[in-house]
């Protein structure tokens, strides 16, 4: 909707002018040589942007067909995963990050391949405007990436780890599976709850990226960017 506005000419708002500042921010942290995970999103759009002005010596691989095309239309080199082999840092935004870096991704659909990406490097780099630091995981829903084949019988699985109504986007990911939301109160422990999402059959992948794969937070707000590192890992 806001992307919409944006392309009709309505200004932008201090939301937007974090989105770039954080994305921004995150580009400086990539040098010649190195081998760039991109996410996808309206904040990590920046990052990808910045990149395209730059232009350094990088290969990159991408998360979603979105972050392909911009990044090949600016002139970076997108190779597969399997081509890349391994990454020196992958950058991406998220849905909700809590204060131990646990996240909820997916709001756009892409957090299959955003997780495998992920998982690629040790350097996994955040970017949030400030809206995203929650005290805890849930009041987004929980994205779910869905094989087409019994959603009912998922969903319901997913309603006996206490999710409210599991809901169905008008949409599918990239892969060409549904994409569900799960509506769980306040999480109290992600891990736990990622590792029960992960043990339902039909579940592709779902969007809790626990803390343990995060580097660092770039958080954008009013008050200018800021980094939270996790030095819990
Ligand atoms: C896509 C994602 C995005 O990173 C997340 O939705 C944040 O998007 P934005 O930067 O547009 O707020 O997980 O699947």
């Amino acid at each position: 909707m806001r992307d919409a506005a944006r392309r009709m000419g309505a200004p932008r708002t201090p939301q937007d002018e974090a989105k770039e500042a954080t994305g921004r921010r995150a580009a400086d942290m990539v040098v010649d040589g190195m081998r760039v995970g991109l996410g996808t999103g309206s904040t990590v759009h920046w990052t990808i942007v910045a990149l395209g002005e730059r232009r350094p010596d990088i290969v990159c691989t991408a998360t979603s067909v979105q972050t392909h095309e911009l990044a090949t239309s600016l002139g970076l080199r997108v190779v597969t995963p399997d081509e890349i082999g391994g990454l020196d840092i992958a950058i991406d935004g998220a849905d909700e990050v809590d204060p131990r870096f646990n996240l909820t991704k997916g709001g756009g659909a892409a957090h299959t391949r955003e997780k495998i990406v992920a998982a690629m490097t040790d350097r996994f780099v955040v970017v949030v405007d400030e809206s995203k630091l929650v005290p805890a995981l849930g009041p987004f829903g929980t994205p779910l990436e869905v094989l087409d084949f019994a959603p009912g019988t998922v969903a319901a699985a997913v309603e006996r780890l206490g999710s409210g109504p599991v809901t169905t986007r008008d949409r599918r990911t990239d892969n060409g599976n549904l994409v569900m939301d799960a509506h769980f109160p306040a999480l109290e422990d992600p891990p736990a709850m990622a590792a029960a999402l992960a043990a339902i059959p039909g579940i592709v992948e779902h969007g809790i990226f626990p803390g343990s794969m995060v580097e660092r937070v770039i958080v954008a707000g009013t008050d200018g960017v800021r980094e939270l590192v996790n030095d819990r890992r």
